[in-house]
């Protein structure tokens, strides 16, 4: 078993946390672990047809892809407003699949190349008894923020004190149960279905079972690094299992590889002449904006923000992913007030999906205005780009508060995104407290890249996970 590691890696079958899992493949690819990558059929079409993943692998003979149905019609849409969707049939179906595969099928004992561990995300509650089942070690990684996930673990605590279920007009309170969070988090920064205000909803139930499950693995991934989060690591240290940081998982990469951005597995085709837009741009003057691949906006919303973009006076650069906008189509162009247009004509670009790591990293880019997904939060923080947070769902809501409260490194829209808003807020980012932001953004970029070089937390974190790996631990 030590001289033969085979990790099977289960992803949760979204934007972010495939996109993470396939980097961490890689980097164990790189140390000759053997790794078959379980995608949903859905997902590995996608990536199929928008980053050909296979040739990228090809050169890595230890890896495989395995496919398994969500349990989803094809045109179901896997968005944010219907995730439990998701949750619910892979659950239901894919579970019975994967616990079949790896009982008596390709990934059984006796299969040609016997798994020695499960490497699942962390919201897969149902892979702690699997795992049992199979008499394999479990490692959670978990894909979203710590700061978020430390949030869903406080979940019963918060029950308990009858803190949980809020009111809705008491999302300004300060949160009094959360361990290391009670100093700086109002209710409103709790994932934004703490709201819903019933103990039986099926999301409150997964994450309760979340909260009751992770401590059973045997060890944790964190795509994140000791100088931006240990506080939070150290919280989670006191859990049990052993804990390893590994982030930014996608500078970890391109460090170990040597190559910017060295990968990216989209599930959109990447409309790369935003960069030669931005080459002609002058330096950090472009605001970002995108909500990642799961939260929508309605049409009064992202009018809002366009508004509030074009009385700011800054330059942006904005990606409309397919579907992201939600409610009454307007007819067509002529919808449009000319003054939006006339300015997004002079300053501004609007793109169906952006290189978002080559975008964040090129000098014209000022700041973000981000959904704060935990994947986008670490790029800007890697990029040293400065944030604007408009939180949506899952660990938005927290990230956001972090970013303006704990780490300083941008400001917090939370539930608004009035004009006037986003106006103050573009010009305070980019014009008022330009220097400020900047700085601490730079000088965190700074601890973000020496944690992935030798002699940094990360670097040595991902070492003695693999040597664990390598040498059967896990
Ligand atoms: C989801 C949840 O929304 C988030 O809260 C959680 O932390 C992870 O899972 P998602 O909406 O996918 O995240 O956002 P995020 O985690 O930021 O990931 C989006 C990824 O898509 C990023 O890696 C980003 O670089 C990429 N992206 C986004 C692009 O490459 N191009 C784009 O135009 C937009």
């Amino acid at each position: 078993m030590g001289r033969h590691p085979h990790v099977i890696i289960l992803p949760l079958p979204l934007q972010g946390p495939v996109n993470c899992m396939l980097k961490l493949a890689e980097l164990l690819c790189l140390e000759e672990i053997h790794v078959t990558f379980i995608n949903t059929e859905h997902i590995q079409r996608r990536l199929r047809s928008c980053s050909d993943v296979e040739s990228r692998f090809k050169r890595y003979p230890n890896f495989r892809i395995e496919t398994i149905p969500d349990g989803l019609p094809e045109d179901n849409p896997r968005t944010g407003d219907r995730i439990v969707e998701l949750f619910q049939s892979m659950e239901a179906e894919s579970q019975m699949i994967l616990r079949e595969m790896l009982t008596s099928g390709s990934l059984g004992p006796n299969s040609e190349k016997p798994p020695s561990s499960i490497i699942a995300d962390g919201f897969f509650s149902f892979a702690v008894e699997m795992a049992e089942q199979s008499k394999l070690p479990l490692i959670y990684f978990d894909t979203i923020s710590p700061c978020g996930l430390w949030a869903y673990l406080c979940l019963p605590r918060l029950i308990e004190a009858g803190e949980f279920p809020f009111r809705d007009d008491d999302l300004d309170a300060p949160v009094k149960h959360v361990e290391e969070m009670e100093c700086v988090m109002r209710r409103r920064d709790l994932p934004s279905f703490y709201r819903i205000g019933e103990i039986d909803d099926v999301l409150i139930q997964f994450i309760m079972r979340e909260a009751w499950e992770l401590p059973k693995a045997q060890a944790l991934i964190f795509n994140t690094f000791e100088d931006v989060d240990s506080g939070t690591l150290s919280l989670m240290r006191t859990l049990g299992p052993e804990v390893y940081a590994v982030g930014p998982i996608h500078a970890h990469l391109n460090s170990r590889l040597a190559a910017a951005a060295a990968s990216f597995y989209g599930l959109w085709k990447e409309d790369k002449s935003c960069i030669a837009w931005l080459d002609a741009q002058p330096p950090k003057s472009v605001v970002y904006v995108s909500i990642g691949s799961l939260a929508c906006m309605t049409v009064d919303q992202s009018m809002e923000i366009w508004h509030g973009l074009v009385n700011s006076g800054a330059r942006f650069l904005w990606v409309h992913r397919e579907g992201s906008i939600v409610g009454p189509a307007r007819d067509d162009d002529k919808d449009i007030p000319a003054e939006l247009a006339k300015a997004t004509e002079e300053r501004g670009l609007i793109v169906g999906w952006a290189p978002q790591e080559e975008v964040l990293g090129h000098p014209a880019v000022g700041a973000f205005l981000t959904h704060g997904g935990w994947n986008s939060t670490l790029e800007s923080v890697a990029a040293g780009v400065p944030m604007i947070g408009w939180p949506h769902f899952v660990d938005q809501q927290v990230n956001a508060r972090y970013v303006s409260e704990v780490w300083k490194l941008g400001l917090d829209m939370k539930d608004s995104c009035g004009r006037k808003t986003v106006e103050e807020m573009v010009r305070e980012v980019m014009d008022v407290r330009r220097g400020e932001l900047l700085g601490r953004a730079e000088a965190m970029a700074k601890l973000a890249e020496s944690s992935v070089k030798p002699g940094g937390s990360s670097y040595a974190d991902l070492d003695r996970l693999i040597l664990d790996i390598k040498f059967g631990r896990f």
